[in-house]
């Protein structure tokens, strides 16, 4: 095992031994969810429920071919019939997630209007499709549209410009103390709708949000990682925003989950703002031991890894803000033209 030869390697760097031990802990653990992932990938690949991040995958693929300036008459011939297979699965589910099956009805019927579909490539996935029920009579359509039809066209004026949208980002300052006052869901329903419009690698979306309003539960997961001290236990609601590492088949994708949950969660803080409310972002660090005690707490799989957590609560009006300077857009901004 590579880990433990690195273990055992006589130590150059001057990292206490402690340190590396805990180094190869948590890839060890990483290993473990990343395998137990890729596992439970290939087992949803024919038995997923209401949901398939392969399928979404490959409708994005799909899209992004209907989108191109000079669209091919064939295209997507590597994976349209495991699409259509998977379509296949979905269509017949009373649990199918409807803006999913949806999406794929109308992008699927908009592929199969436009590609060959004489072509040898893509004549069997055509045929199954064209047997299967689908309905894509229902408008709007969920399929690719022209740039100027935006629903809110940046040249349209219906967005906030941009010292509205600055002004939010000034606003959402991390806010540690709150009133002793209950958050309503609802809040926490409207940011989760803003944080689901971020991007997503292949719009997999592979997070959940775990929100606990419940006192003794908040108090056992402030407990777990290390930046709660004199607030976490006061917290009026604690997000665990929760990656899902059975969205990918290749180990080289794992670190997608906190690229895109970070993205999401960067929304919801920013809806949480614009509602009025406060937020605290808390590090979640990489120990394993912690993996585990969340995963318990909240019922998760070992393919499920916590990528932070999020304090929200109506803010204390006379409570203390760190000011938290900002470094200037010269010193991180490098124009190269
Ligand atoms: C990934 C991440 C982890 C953080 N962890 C903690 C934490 O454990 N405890 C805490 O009090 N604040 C935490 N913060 C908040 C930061 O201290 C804060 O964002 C930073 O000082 C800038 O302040 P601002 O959020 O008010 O702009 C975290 C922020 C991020 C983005």
């Amino acid at each position: 095992m590579a880990f433990f030869k690195f273990l055992r390697k006589r130590d150059t760097s001057g990292v206490p031994s402690k340190r590396r031990a805990a180094l190869v802990a948590a890839l060890e653990a990483e290993r473990l969810a990343t395998t137990a992932g890729m596992q439970e990938f290939l087992r949803k690949k024919t038995g997923f429920v209401g949901t398939s991040p392969l399928l979404r995958r490959n409708i994005h693929r799909l899209e992004k071919g209907l989108c191109m300036p000079t669209r091919r008459p064939v295209f997507g011939e590597a994976y349209i019939m495991e699409t259509v297979t998977l379509y296949a699965k979905l269509v017949t589910q009373p649990k199918a997630s409807p803006p999913e099956l949806k999406w794929a009805t109308d992008v699927l019927a908009d592929y199969f209007s436009k590609v060959d579909i004489t072509a040898r490539t893509i004549a069997p996935a055509h045929e199954i499709w064209s047997k299967l029920p689908h309905n894509t009579s229902d408008a709007p359509h969920f399929s690719p549209y022209a740039a100027r039809d935006l629903p809110a066209y940046v040249g349209a004026g219906a967005l906030p410009d941009y010292p509205s949208f600055l002004a939010l980002t000034r606003a959402r300052r991390s806010q540690r103390w709150f009133m002793d006052q209950p958050v309503d869901p609802a809040y926490l329903a409207a940011a989760t709708a803003a944080a689901l419009q971020a991007p997503s690698a292949c719009n997999r979306q592979p997070f959940t949000f775990h929100a606990a309003l419940n006192r003794a539960l908040i108090i056992k997961i402030a407990d777990l990682p290390l930046g709660t001290e004199g607030f976490g236990h006061d917290l009026p609601a604690l997000i665990a925003v929760i990656g899902d590492l059975s969205v990918y088949a290749e180990p080289r994708d794992r670190h997608l989950i906190f690229i895109d949950a970070g993205l999401a969660a960067m929304q919801f803080m920013l809806a949480i703002t614009a509602q009025g409310l406060g937020s605290v972002p808390i590090n979640w660090p990489d120990i394993p031991e912690n993996h585990q005690s969340l995963r318990d707490l909240l019922g998760l799989a070992p393919h499920q890894v916590p990528i932070m957590l999020i304090g929200v609560g109506h803010p204390k009006p006379d409570a203390m803000i760190p000011y938290s300077a900002k470094r200037p857009v010269e010193e991180v901004l490098h124009v190269i033209a």
